[in-house]
């Protein structure tokens, strides 16, 4: 979400959110209600207001293959700081090779990320992994939040435990300062009241809420989420979303691989489609999501829209 400081003079009515701001989705939405007072359009702001926010993801010439073959080709993508970006694209276009790279779960064969300023890269697949790059892959994946299909929480730890875990193990809280503070998340994301349950009594939407205030709990830069409620019943969807929606809200920048097609297209402030491993275009607006420039997109939102 990108954010825009409004004059009082011009919107007196306008209610400000803490940020001293309005999310620029809302700004497009009181264009309408406004209109007749204002000559500048919800689109001219949007990409204005891109184009002036600071970028806190940069990957450039991103390549990554796996034994011989090339998953990545050659990607580049700026994310900028409070964005929420849907990536979409068929099974096995590299989705969520990109997000692992990002995380440094997978090391890049060439090209580099950065991310809030620290930079991996990488000039071939050859190159020896240095000391420097190994030291700057992990503060990388401490700016990095990241939520799976599966959850992956402790069984046999409560919802409290499972979020308290990395705070005390990874920044050395004491127990009584990790607690607070898991507690404040798992407020955040409903479920202060199911802190001292086991993950197995929980619905799939509690438990993908309890792993979203897990990586939160690390105070990240940027989430990303794989597939966060492809797991979930439908009626399980929309509380994921919520809490993601809330995040996006205060401004966190969050980058999610998505089957949630209606989600991506209302709640992203744009769409990255994949293919093959290539990034094929961005979809920025809601007439553009209608009629996509590639015919590779225009096929598979077809497809996916039918289902
Ligand atoms: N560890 C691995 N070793 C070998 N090949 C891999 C590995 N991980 C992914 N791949 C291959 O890389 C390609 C991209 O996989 P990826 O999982 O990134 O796709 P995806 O877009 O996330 O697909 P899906 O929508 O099904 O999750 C696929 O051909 C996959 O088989
Ligand atoms: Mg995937």
């Amino acid at each position: 979400m990108a954010y825009y400081h409004l004059q009082e003079t011009l919107l007196p009515s306008v209610p400000k959110n803490t940020k001293s701001g309005i999310c620029i989705k809302n700004i497009q939405k009181l264009f309408i209600i406004y209109r007749g007072n204002y000559t500048l359009s919800g689109l001219c702001m949007k990409r204005h207001l891109q184009n002036e926010g600071s970028p806190i993801i940069t990957i450039e010439n991103l390549v990554k293959s796996f034994d011989e073959t090339i998953v990545l080709h050659d990607i580049s993508l700026t994310i900028h700081r409070g964005d929420m970006v849907s990536i979409i694209g068929p099974s096995g276009c590299g989705k969520s090779t990109l997000l692992r790279c990002l995380n440094c779960l997978e090391i890049l064969d060439s090209g580099s990320i950065t991310i809030n300023g620290i930079r991996l890269a990488r000039t071939n697949k050859k190159q020896p992994i240095s000391k420097e790059f190994s030291g700057n892959a992990h503060l990388l994946r401490q700016q990095i939040g990241m939520v799976f299909q599966s959850y992956n929480l402790f069984p046999h730890k409560t919802v409290v435990d499972n979020v308290m875990l990395a705070p005390i193990v990874v920044q050395g809280l004491n127990a009584e300062q990790a607690r607070e503070k898991a507690m404040i998340f798992l407020d955040k994301v409903g479920l202060s009241k199911f802190a001292d349950r086991l993950p197995d009594s929980l619905s799939g939407g509690q438990k993908q809420r309890a792993a979203i205030a897990r990586a939160l709990a690390m105070s990240p830069s940027v989430m990303l989420y794989d597939e966060p409620t492809s797991a979930l019943d439908p009626e399980l969807v929309g509380e994921v979303l919520d809490v993601m929606r809330g995040l996006d809200r205060e401004n966190m920048t969050q980058v999610v691989v998505t089957h949630e097609m209606q989600f991506a297209r209302e709640a992203s402030d744009y769409i990255v489609f994949m293919d093959k491993g290539e990034l094929v275009e961005i979809i920025e607006e809601d007439a553009h999501f209608e009629n996509p420039n590639d015919e590779r997109v225009r096929r598979f939102l077809k497809r996916v829209q039918r289902k």
